[in-house]
């Protein structure tokens, strides 16, 4: 894979996100506009060959962020640049050509495949609809991706029926990669699976990580899945990205007390049983992404608000290396980060 370079002379990200806003019309309320501001301000990187999880309650616009790196769904402004290229101006055979680089694996993995093609058919349709030819040609292709995801060969002539949720999930990964995509975005991909299943799943594809190189954008709500497979991790509240960290820096010590709610809400993850021992208890839900409250989007649900969080909003600002947060009071005092929880 060619690596470019950034202005700093080390490999620049393969996903590089400033600024997107995705705000959907939703009609008309008193005579104006209704707008959903469903993503309101995102910027992340995601390097190569790395996991980026995004993490959030429902609503928080996780799903709006991946469609719109994938093209899905119609950015309202802001840029989305892969691989040095910016997809939002793309059009066309190039865009047609790029999509081969950028994969989806859905939460669903019953409702994602087409229930009358054929296992080996499902895995070579992205090949024949975007008309590529891998060396050794398309089946030999589809035999690779069934070995590579675990899969038996006489199984590529058996309909999604015939699997289990496992195996079904599988050949959505075997799918997504038979175009040898460079990114991944995975939307909930175990959520639907039994708990004794989403293991396997999440060692599959970091496997596979590990043997392709491929980078994943990683959607989740449950912060055990997301400890188990992510290198750094975007936390979102309400259209906006909260906290930004890698994993070591999140799981050892989370900053934003949003961030920490969520932690104690999993106390079997590591660290969260001390986080717990905090019992910070999420109570109520997010405000409405039609009209977000002004100041900081937490402040009607944080135990350490303040008046003046109602008041500012508070940007996201790096306290350590690679250590974002939106929090007026985290604050760094003589080199050490005090937080409000
Ligand atoms: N096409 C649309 N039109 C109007 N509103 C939308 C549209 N798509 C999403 N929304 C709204 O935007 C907000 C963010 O939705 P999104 O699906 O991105 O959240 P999410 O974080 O993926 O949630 P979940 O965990 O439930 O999947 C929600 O309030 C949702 O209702
Ligand atoms: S800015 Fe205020 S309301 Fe927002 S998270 Fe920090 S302490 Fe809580
Ligand atoms: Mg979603």
């Amino acid at each position: 894979m060619a690596q470019a370079q950034s202005a700093a002379g080390g490999a620049a990200p393969l996903l590089s996100v400033r600024d997107l806003a995705v705000h959907f019309p939703a009609g008309r309320r008193a005579g104006r506009p209704v707008v959903v501001k469903a993503v309101d301000g995102v910027s992340f990187d995601l390097e190569r060959g790395r996991t980026l999880a995004i993490v959030g309650e429902s609503g928080s616009g996780k799903t709006t962020t991946a469609l719109s790196v994938l093209r899905l769904s119609e950015p309202t402004s802001g840029s989305i640049h892969f691989d040095g290229q910016d997809l939002t101006a793309l059009r066309g055979e190039p865009l047609r050509k790029m999509r081969r680089r950028l994969q989806l694996v859905f939460q669903d993995p019953y409702s994602s495949l087409n229930p009358r093609q054929r296992a080996g058919d499902i895995v070579r349709a992205p090949l024949d609809l975007m008309g590529i030819d891998p060396p050794g040609g398309r089946e030999a292709r589809v035999a690779q991706m069934f070995e590579l995801v675990g899969l038996r060969p006489e199984q590529r002539t058996m309909f999604p029926h015939q699997f289990s949720g496992g195996q079904r999930q599988r050949l959505n990964v075997a799918r997504a990669l038979a175009s040898a995509p460079d990114l991944i975005v995975c939307d909930e991909p175990v959520s639907a699976l039994d708990i004794a299943i989403r293991a396997q799943i999440l060692n599959l594809l970091r496997r596979i990580q590990r043997e392709q190189g491929q980078s994943f954008l990683f959607i989740s709500h449950d912060m055990a899945v997301v400890e188990h497979i992510c290198d750094d991790i975007a936390v979102m509240y309400l259209g906006k990205i909260i906290e930004r960290a890698s994993r070591r820096a999140f799981f050892t010590r989370p900053l934003h007390p949003y961030s920490v709610a969520l932690m104690s809400a999993v106390p079997t993850v590591k660290g969260g049983r001390e986080v717990a021992a905090r019992r910070v208890r999420l109570s109520g839900d997010p405000p409405s992404p039609v009209d977000p409250p002004p100041g900081c989007r937490f402040a009607g649900r944080c135990p350490a608000a303040a008046p003046a969080c109602s008041e500012r909003e508070p940007p996201l600002r790096e306290v350590a290396p690679g250590h974002s947060v939106a929090c007026h009071f985290v604050a760094v005092r003589d080199g050490a980060v005090t937080a409000p929880l």
